[in-house]
């Protein structure tokens, strides 16, 4: 865990340490030095923006970004331009890159008019060499370049930035070593993400992220232990196990452990209230984990179980080395021990080759397991992946077309299962004020569905019971139900 007095105790003066995160401490101080200065000439506090695309590995990742920015002098803004603008890319599909290209184009006039502006990308999209290559060529405003498994960098980047004048980009083909005990900076107070592995082996066919990602590397149990201790002990009540697929967690370490074991022990932590995790790949799923959860208080009854096809010829062709059949037998095994529990899925919709046939007994997966919620793609080709090269790409509109069937019967059948609870008095983790009715907070239950009820904001953080009284489709109207909460209202 992070140790501000391990930080104060590297010295500036010398060479930097080679070891990490000494090394990185000693950066950010030489940045703050420098970010000094700079606010100093600019006469106000520098402001940094950090703009997240994708999942919530990078949600994570930005979280650590943040806190090294902050450490500098840099203040959050919410604007779309600052004195730093970082963006966190994703490249799972084509149209998250096209955004970031668009936002780019906005920011190049603002950095003629501020040309101490830091312009910085990195993430999944800076791993391919083409993308890379089209923002020398033809980005040169760009001041920073970096992937996935350097973020830990940010502070000697920038630095080396600082002291040429010139663009720096350093893309790493491989990752390195696991770099523990960086700051982090919290969106919730109460609630965060905790990596457990890194990378993903799996090489679905469509799929982009083995290759900007890495090979799967996993996080020592006692590193693990330890930082969501300290992180309880600073507030936390709800942590989210962050992996591309947990279930496979431990099996490459030098004493492997299982996904279901971490979890025992986290559980074990005292003060953790709420465990979540994602993602779960279908062939992973053990017997034991399902057990674990059962017997589980604090592992949320939710599962995050991606299903991309619901025909197996089609699930063949993705590599995703289970069958349709097995994944219902999966789901109802999983609904017969775990009755609460919400099941939401991603689907891929227009897989090269995929037949209207294919495509209906998708729609029939959809309707047997009943989903809460299911997040529909149009499949993207991602230029490298094996299913780039297949034959038969399904042509747009007939894409579309099925897209908008797929997304209709997800919300139908949706709809009928997100109300089970209704009626009833649950745990909700307050989360923030209402967006549209300053008198009502914001919360989830443990399976993830949203509640409104009346309350203040000194609820934030925190669990408390309310009575679910109405369903609104996909989340709920309630009150709170016990006492000192009520007086807290
Ligand atoms: N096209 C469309 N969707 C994709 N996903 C991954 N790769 C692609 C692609 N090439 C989806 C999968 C995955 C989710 C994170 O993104 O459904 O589960
Ligand atoms: Fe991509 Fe498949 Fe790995 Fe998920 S499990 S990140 S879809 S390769």
């Amino acid at each position: 865990m992070f140790d501000y007095k391990r930080l104060e105790a590297v010295d500036i003066q010398g060479e930097p340490p080679r070891y990490e995160p000494e090394r990185q401490y000693y950066y950010m101080k030489k940045c703050r030095e420098w970010a000094e200065q700079e606010e100093e000439r600019a006469g106000r506090p520098l402001t940094m923006s950090i703009q997240t695309l994708g999942c919530q590995m990078n949600a994570k990742d930005s979280e650590k970004m943040t806190a090294v920015l902050a450490y500098m002098g840099y203040q959050e803004t919410v604007e779309p331009v600052a004195d730093f603008v970082l963006y966190n890319t994703c490249t799972v599909r084509e149209n998250a890159n096209l955004k970031i290209y668009g936002r780019l184009g906005y920011l190049k006039n603002h950095k003629k008019k501020n040309p101490h502006m830091k312009i910085a990308l990195c993430g999944c999209m800076m791993q391919e060499k083409d993308e890379v290559e089209k923002i020398k060529r033809s980005y040169p405003f760009v001041d920073l370049v970096f992937g996935t498994h350097n973020i830990y960098k940010l502070a000697e980047i920038l630095y080396r930035q600082i002291q040429s004048g010139h663009r720096v980009v350093d893309v790493w083909d491989e990752p390195e070593e696991i770099v523990e005990d960086l700051p982090g900076k919290r969106k919730y107070p109460f609630r965060t993400g905790v990596n457990i592995m890194f990378g993903c082996n799996n090489f679905c066919s469509y799929c982009i992220v083995p290759y900007v990602r890495g090979r799967e590397r996993s996080r020592e149990p006692e590193d693990i232990i330890r930082e969501i201790s300290a992180l309880v002990a600073d507030g936390v009540v709800e942590v989210m196990l962050l992996g591309q697929n947990v279930n496979s967690y431990g099996k490459t370490l030098e004493q492997p452990i299982s996904f279901a074991e971490l979890l025992r022990q986290v559980e074990k932590v005292e003060g953790i209230r709420r465990i979540r995790f994602m993602t779960s790949h279908p062939k992973d799923l053990s017997d034991e984990l399902i057990a674990v959860m059962r017997d589980s208080k604090k592992i949320c009854p939710h599962l995050h179980l991606p299903l991309q096809s619901g025909r197996s010829s089609i699930l063949a062709q993705m590599n995703r080395r289970y069958t349709k059949e097995q994944y219902l037998n999966l789901a109802r095994k999983l609904k017969t021990e775990i009755p609460q529990i919400s099941l939401t899925t991603d689907i891929i919709v227009g897989f090269p080759g995929e037949t209207e046939e294919d495509f209906q007994e998708t729609m029939d997966v959809v309707g047997l397991v009943g989903f809460d919620t299911a997040f529909t793609f149009i499949y993207s080709k991602r230029t490298g992946t094996p299913a780039a090269a297949m034959k038969d790409q399904v042509p747009e509109d007939v894409v579309k077309e099925r897209f908008e069937r797929l997304l209709k019967k997800v919300q139908e059948t949706g709809a009928k299962v997100s109300g089970r609870q209704l009626h009833t008095v649950q745990e909700v983790l307050v989360e923030e004020v209402n967006d549209h009715d300053s008198r009502l907070m914001t919360g989830r239950l443990g399976n993830n569905t949203i509640v409104h009820f009346p309350g203040t904001e000194a609820l934030i953080g925190k669990i408390v019971r309310v009575s679910l009284d109405e369903f609104k489709g996909f989340y709920y109207l309630g009150k709170i139900k016990n006492k000192q909460d009520k007086e807290a209202r």
